[in-house]
């Protein structure tokens, strides 16, 4: 069966959103919405899986909003919203637990990245985060999700419970009337450059919020002095850039900066080195903060603007759930039948 092409995306409001974000993830998502209908959610309750203070959530789920508004997706052509408005997300995450296999969330590298060597004490929800994604994505019957290359695997794993799902309730999904397939298998859209931002401080380590050294990561917000200054202390090593790819091999942190460069300038890695092939770091780190700037800048402008007004983005937030939830629920209802729980009266 074909399914409305549709795309779904997510970020979490935890602290600044940085360069592996915008180049990623939401970058792209501006470009989808010329092609796709795009839902795009701050997802704060998959940032509750670790602990987060109150009030810092607020703000960052409002600042990641803003951002989502100044980078360029308009918020009245797709829909723009805070996941914990809309309780279906959580609803069918249940069921999605009740579908998932425990060997199968055992095999989440983002888990064992997150819970480190201490097991034993991470959360529940950290646990069933990829469930709780797979619901997000599913409960809009989503076909499209554009992620950065580590949520791959989380993807893959909503392919498998939306099968599963369909498998497993084959009869009652074809006695309902909706055919053999309920759900379709989502796809991720991962390509062109910087899928993958690696920090500034290490090119083996990608770029990341959680990294406790600023000068790893370029925030959204971060000013141009601020912006020139890290990358004039990013790590490189002492040669000049190659004139062809193959001389990136085994040099990480050249190799991020010209994918940094040509995902700026919305070019690819041959051509950056076609024109700065040759080039010392001396002179090629002034010019990445050049473009870094003249890209950011006007970001960081926009979302200073639209955060002056909270009120604003909550109206933007409350539009956006409105219009999510009629389709959550929706989704909720046809899987109630499926599943065999009372339809809601
Ligand atoms: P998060 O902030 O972890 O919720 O991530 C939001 C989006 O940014 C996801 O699509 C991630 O795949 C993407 N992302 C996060 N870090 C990076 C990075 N270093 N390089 C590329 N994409 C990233
Ligand atoms: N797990 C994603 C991340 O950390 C965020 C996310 C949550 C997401 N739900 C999603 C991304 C649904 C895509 C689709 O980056």
């Amino acid at each position: 069966m074909a399914h409305r092409p549709l795309v779904f995306s997510g970020v979490q409001p935890t602290g600044n959103l940085h360069l592996g974000n915008y180049l990623g993830a939401i970058m792209r998502w501006v470009a989808l919405q010329e092609r796709y209908d795009c839902i795009y959610c701050v997802v704060d309750l998959h940032a509750i899986t670790v602990w987060q203070e109150p009030q810092e959530l607020v703000k960052s789920t409002r600042e990641v909003a803003a951002a989502l508004i100044a980078v360029g997706i308009d918020p009245r052509k797709n829909i723009i919203f805070n996941q914990s408005q809309v309780p279906q997300h959580a609803e069918l995450a249940w069921v999605f637990n009740c579908i998932a296999r425990m060997g199968w969330l055992n095999r989440m590298t983002q888990f064992k990245e997150k819970a480190g060597k201490d097991r034993e004490n991470a959360s529940v929800g950290l646990f069933a985060y990829p469930t709780l994604m797979a619901a997000d994505i599913l409960v809009y019957r989503a076909t499209h999700v554009p992620v950065g290359e580590d949520q791959k695997q989380h993807l893959e794993l909503s392919r498998d419970i939306a099968q599963k799902f369909n498998n497993d309730y084959a009869e009652s999904i074809a006695g309902n009337g909706h055919g053999t397939e309920y759900f379709p298998l989502p796809e991720p859209l991962i390509e062109g450059s910087a899928t993958r931002v690696m920090s500034l401080r290490d090119g083996t380590k990608k770029m990341s919020k959680s990294d406790p050294s600023e000068y790893s990561r370029i925030n959204l917000t971060d000013d141009a002095d601020t912006i020139a200054q890290k990358l004039r202390k990013a790590k490189t090593d002492p040669e000049p850039l190659p004139s062809a790819v193959e001389g990136l091999k085994g040099r990480p942190e050249a190799e991020n900066l010209v994918d940094i460069y040509a995902a700026l300038s919305g070019s690819t890695k041959e051509a950056v080195l076609r024109e700065h092939g040759g080039a010392q770091f001396s002179a090629f780190k002034p010019a990445l903060a050049d473009l870094a700037v003249s890209r950011l800048s006007p970001i960081a402008g926009e979302m200073r603007r639209l955060l002056a007004d909270p009120a604003e983005i909550d109206r933007v937030l409350a539009d956006g759930t409105a219009r999510a939830a009629a389709m959550a629920e929706q989704t909720m209802d046809d899987v109630r039948d499926i599943v065999g729980l009372l339809r809601k009266r």
